[in-house]
């Protein structure tokens, strides 16, 4: 039962710019543009907008149905939905179960035990499983989440103190690397980040998240399409578009593929319930098909221009499009230090990074934040305190390990010793476990919960509402065009030579004018 007292959004721009806030995140702007530049290019950009409609749309709409159709945070909207006995539940807790006593008959007492946990956690609560992870993998990101965040507001700090002042890219990684290297610099800023991202979530939905989502999601588009009209305007720019655009399909590997889908995971804030958690803050009014269609789009064509806006300026000035992490921090101050008004536009872009990573990290906390108002009955001022504090804490390890385990040697030991576990920082411990086990597996079974366990029939009911045609818009005729021909039936018509040509002539020659464009201007 939605109940009355669930607050919800203002508007339907409000939530469609909150989700696209979600969304728009350091994953757009910092990890997508480094991400192309170590695999390839162009070929990775088109695999990587190939996951986005295959995967991503399909499974942004399944969570925003979910999060309206129970009004509830992900832990209790799997709870209303999932039937009492669940066999396929229990035949998963069973193989978790299975696996958990061949690891230890493999002596890997860590993870043995960790699935045992689970398996008995499976056949306590089903599939509201799905729910906990979901939450639990919101306080692993936001946790190291935080403290990228806070390196951004160090670099805008560092910034106007006039540090920022680098000849060579050199001089800006021993920078980089010096500040997030110092325990004290990090941690500051990790926690002057949460503090932001409580206050904001504090506030409530509306005049918090919400209005704050309204009001910054527009300056970023105009800060980056400012930037992107700078970069493009360089001498030397081209070959940066060239680099970007002009697939490069020897450099595709199955890895490439993952990468690619885990970030359009990621990019798209999916896997979790963070959508669906917004999800469950609207009405019945709303239109979920054209909402997923715009949140998607937004996304898309803010991580594309972010890439507009990088690689040219870093190819103008002799930067390696393959800097890694690093990019953002390492490669642009250096790359507009050489230009004129240069630590005007570095701030602008650290300042443009910042707004695209709280809006993001806000939505990270009301998931935690609401599960613990709906499952402890917290109110939201005790809610987002207490969480916020838990994963400040948590934080604080990713904040001091990010150039290595000497600041906390026990928990490498910990590590290795419980989970055979070796990885360089704690931070890298973190970011893997979310985003490429977490996210996927979370992804995965919110998608076989809602084709199979909830049934697609219950979920097309509910996305009908707000959207009547949903079920019934024949796919030819809408790529077609045709749907407005009075002599036609749509219900009648599949594919026939009408639909073929209407699909044809609407997308297949401006695609390939705008190829054999792109050819003639030597782009190809
Ligand atoms: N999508 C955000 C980004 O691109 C990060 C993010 C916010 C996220 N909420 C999430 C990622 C939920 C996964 C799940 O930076």
């Amino acid at each position: 039962m939605p109940d009355n007292k669930r607050e919800h959004w203002g508007s339907s721009l409000g939530f469609i710019l909150a989700a696209a806030g979600s969304a728009v995140g350091l994953g757009n702007i910092w990890k997508f543009p480094y991400v192309t530049g170590e695999n390839g290019g162009g070929a990775f950009v088109l695999i990587y907008l190939l996951c986005i409609l295959l995967i991503g749309f399909p499974l942004m709409l399944a969570e925003l149905t979910i999060g309206r159709k129970t009004q509830k945070n992900p832990i209790g909207a799997f709870r209303d939905l999932m039937p009492k006995n669940c066999m396929v539940a229990h035949l998963i807790g069973i193989a978790v179960g299975f696996t958990g006593l061949l690891l230890f008959a493999f002596k890997q007492w860590g993870w043995g035990t960790i699935f045992i946990l689970l398996s008995v956690a499976i056949f306590k609560l089903g599939w509201s499983i799905v729910g906990y992870m979901g939450v639990f993998c919101g306080f692993v990101i936001l946790s190291f989440y935080s403290v990228v965040g806070g390196w951004v507001i160090g670099y805008i700090v560092e910034i106007l103190r006039g540090t920022i002042n680098f000849e060579t890219t050199a001089q800006a990684k021993d920078f980089f690397v010096g500040n997030i290297g110092n325990p004290v610099w990090s941690v500051s800023y990790h926690i002057i980040f949460m503090i932001a991202c409580i206050a904001l979530v504090m506030s409530g939905l509306k005049k918090g998240i919400e209005l704050s989502s309204k009001i910054l999601m527009p300056v970023l588009l105009g800060l980056l399409i400012i930037l992107i009209i700078r970069g493009i305007s360089l001498p030397g720019a081209k070959a940066g578009i060239t680099f970007y655009l002009s697939p490069d399909f020897s450099k595709i590997t199955g890895e490439t593929v993952l990468i690619a889908l885990g970030h359009a995971f990621f990019s798209l804030s999916l896997g979790m319930g963070a959508i669906l958690t917004y999800g469950s803050y609207l009405d019945k009014k709303q239109n979920l098909y054209k909402s997923t269609l715009s949140i998607v789009a937004l996304d898309t064509i803010i991580a594309l221009l972010a890439g507009l806006a990088m690689f040219p300026a870093v190819f103008a000035y002799g930067g390696s499009p393959e800097a890694g992490p690093g990019l953002v921090f390492q490669v642009i101050p250096t790359v507009f230090n050489k230009m004129p008004a240069g630590s005007f536009w570095i701030f602008v872009f650290f300042f443009l990074i910042f707004i695209a990573a709280l809006t993001s990290a806000i939505s990270l906390l009301e998931v935690v934040t609401s599960a613990m108002m709906d499952e402890l009955k917290f109110s939201r001022h005790l809610a987002t305190l207490t969480s916020g504090i838990l994963i400040i804490l948590l934080g604080l390890l990713s904040a001091v390990s990010v150039t290595g385990w000497e600041n906390i040697p026990w928990v490498e030991t910990v590590m290795v010793k419980l989970f055979n576990c070796k990885q360089g920082n704690f931070f890298d411990v973190a970011d893997n476990l979310a985003s490429n086990w977490l996210l996927p597996l979370g992804g995965m079974f919110i998608s076989i919960f809602t084709g199979w366990i909830w049934g697609t029939t219950y979920a097309i009911k509910e996305i009908r509402e707000g959207s009547p045609e949903f079920a019934n818009v024949n796919i030819f005729v809408l790529l077609a065009g045709l749907k407005d021909d009075p002599k036609h039936n749509p219900e009648k018509v599949t594919w026939t030579l009408a639909t073929t040509w209407g699909i044809f002539i609407r997308f297949l020659s401006p695609v390939a004018v705008t190829i054999a464009f792109l050819y003639t201007i030597g782009w190809i």
